[in-house]
């Protein structure tokens, strides 16, 4: 005779192998205060809808109480032969209200409720991220408040390009993080969804009121389809790219403070309490944390493709391959999570070394393009100005000297139209002042952009208030 609570057409116990393969508890345990409020949800609707006594319905509330407590205070009796959270917890709630406890699954099956509590889930850790994310950005305007004057090579292909102010840099970052937010806030909308009342997969006839569980849990509606209800996990493949865009964006600047800590560029230096040592070099000091965070977010990247892998195959409706898709998105969760949480801390506590970026300026010839539009602006087209340009820099480059150093007399030499109001435009700061159109690196459209990111920040994510 088999014990499980599905048991009754079965004769025999289920392997040990089995239970030791097929159970899902050893990790969607972590589900626990989600299944709780489901099914705290469902009981109450059951007693408003007459399908058990109110007295009942308040029973199983009651003890599902006490169950969340007990998990709370480390002393719940997680079973493995139980396979998963959501038996686990219904047989615990049995053994505290007794046999009313078996009336809490009526109505509803695994398939609905296993959906249900990672839609949950899932939108409880997108609005985490997004709190997160919000955070970070925060920190990307102080340290670019803090550094309004700091300029530094901008580049392309990793080459020396124009100069540009660090608060534009640093506020590149701030607005891949805020498109982030809004990415999850979008994605969140189609996740908080419930399928509760799409029971095994057709529906019930039990008088069920699936938008009062929806409205008890927060949830912006209810599911269309009871197949789609209980098949779908496109909400998890979306807000699983959501995390990995986040993931990519930390990577990338990552690499840039990898780059930046290296002493031949001596751009940044990251707080001790953000780097570690090497157990054979005493004067080495490595930017582990971006580097862990960087192959962090490969691992996040296989975990989006390891749950579309698993879906592609399945024919409607639930199949227990399904039971795989928390492992990517837990594993996800917390890599967005604690890397968010952990790239805030770094970055409040990076100093920025406004010297060494200085001097990184008149090394490549940033102010090139400035002289090239000087001529331009003077009449020659801008293809002509852009060789003249090319000649003054072989010039400076065979003399070692940056184009602002040439005299008068050579650059005049390459065009009369050069006359000595020239080196006022080659100045770099000049270069970033001028540059404050819209969206540009001057300092009244960064102050701008500051402004436009912090009233973002000052109005409260819709689900907060
Ligand atoms: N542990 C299962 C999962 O995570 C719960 C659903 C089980 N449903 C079933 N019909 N066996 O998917």
């Amino acid at each position: 005779m088999s014990d499980k609570p599905w048991g009754g057409r079965f004769k025999e116990r289920t392997s040990g192998a089995v239970e030791a393969y097929t159970e899902s508890i050893s990790f969607d345990g972590e589900l626990y205060a989600q299944d709780i409020a489901g099914s705290q949800a469902h009981a109450a609707m059951l007693g408003r809808q007459g399908v058990i006594t109110s007295e009942e319905a308040k029973q199983l509330v009651a003890g599902l109480d006490q169950v969340r407590a007990e998990i709370e205070a480390g002393t719940f009796p997680w079973r493995q032969e139980l396979e998963d959270v959501h038996m686990n917890i219904e047989t615990r709630l049995t053994e505290i209200v007794g046999d009313v406890g078996k009336k809490l699954h009526t109505g509803r099956s695994r398939n609905d409720q296993v959906c249900l509590d990672f839609r949950l889930y899932v939108s409880d850790s997108l609005r985490r991220w997004m709190l997160l994310a919000r955070k970070l950005c925060g920190v990307y305007i102080e340290q670019a408040r803090a550094h309004a004057d700091v300029l530094l090579p901008g580049c392309t292909h990793m080459q020396p390009a124009q100069p540009v102010s660090l608060a534009h840099h640093l506020l590149a970052y701030a607005w891949m993080f805020r498109r982030d937010v809004e990415r999850m806030g979008d994605c969140e909308k189609r996740v908080r969804i419930s399928p509760l009342g799409a029971a095994a997969l057709a529906g019930t006839t039990y008088p069920l009121d699936p938008s009062f569980v929806a409205g008890e849990l927060g949830m912006y509606g209810t599911f269309s389809n009871s197949m789609d209800a209980v098949a779908d996990r496109d909400f998890a493949l979306e807000a699983l790219f959501c995390g990995t865009v986040t993931m990519m964006h930390l990577s990338r600047f990552c690499e840039e403070l990898i780059w930046w800590a290296n002493p031949q560029f001596g751009f940044v230096t990251l707080s001790d309490a953000h780097s570690t040592g090497s157990s054979i070099m005493p004067q080495k000091k490595n930017p582990d944390v971006a580097e862990i965070m960087r192959g962090k977010t490969g691992r996040a990247y296989g975990n989006l493709i390891n749950l579309l892998t698993t879906l592609k195959g399945i024919p409607l409706t639930y199949n227990r391959d399904l039971q795989e898709d928390k492992i990517p998105f837990l594993d996800t969760n917390k890599t967005v999570r604690d890397s968010l949480a952990l790239m805030a801390d770094m970055l409040g506590a990076t100093s920025f070394n406004a010297a060494r970026m200085r001097r990184a300026l008149s090394a490549g010839f940033l102010n090139a393009t400035e002289l090239a539009d000087y001529l331009a602006m003077r009449g020659m087209p801008f293809r002509e100005a852009h060789h003249i340009t090319g000649r003054a820099v072989a010039m400076a480059e065979e003399q070692g000297v940056g184009l602002e150093e040439l005299s008068l007399e050579a650059l005049r030499s390459l065009s009369p139209l050069i006359s000595e109001d020239v080196y006022a435009v080659l100045n770099y700061d000049t270069a970033v002042r001028r540059r404050n159109m819209p969206g540009g690196t001057g300092p009244d459209s960064v102050r701008a952009q500051m402004e436009a990111l912090e009233r973002w920040l000052s109005v409260p994510l819709a689900w907060e208030v």
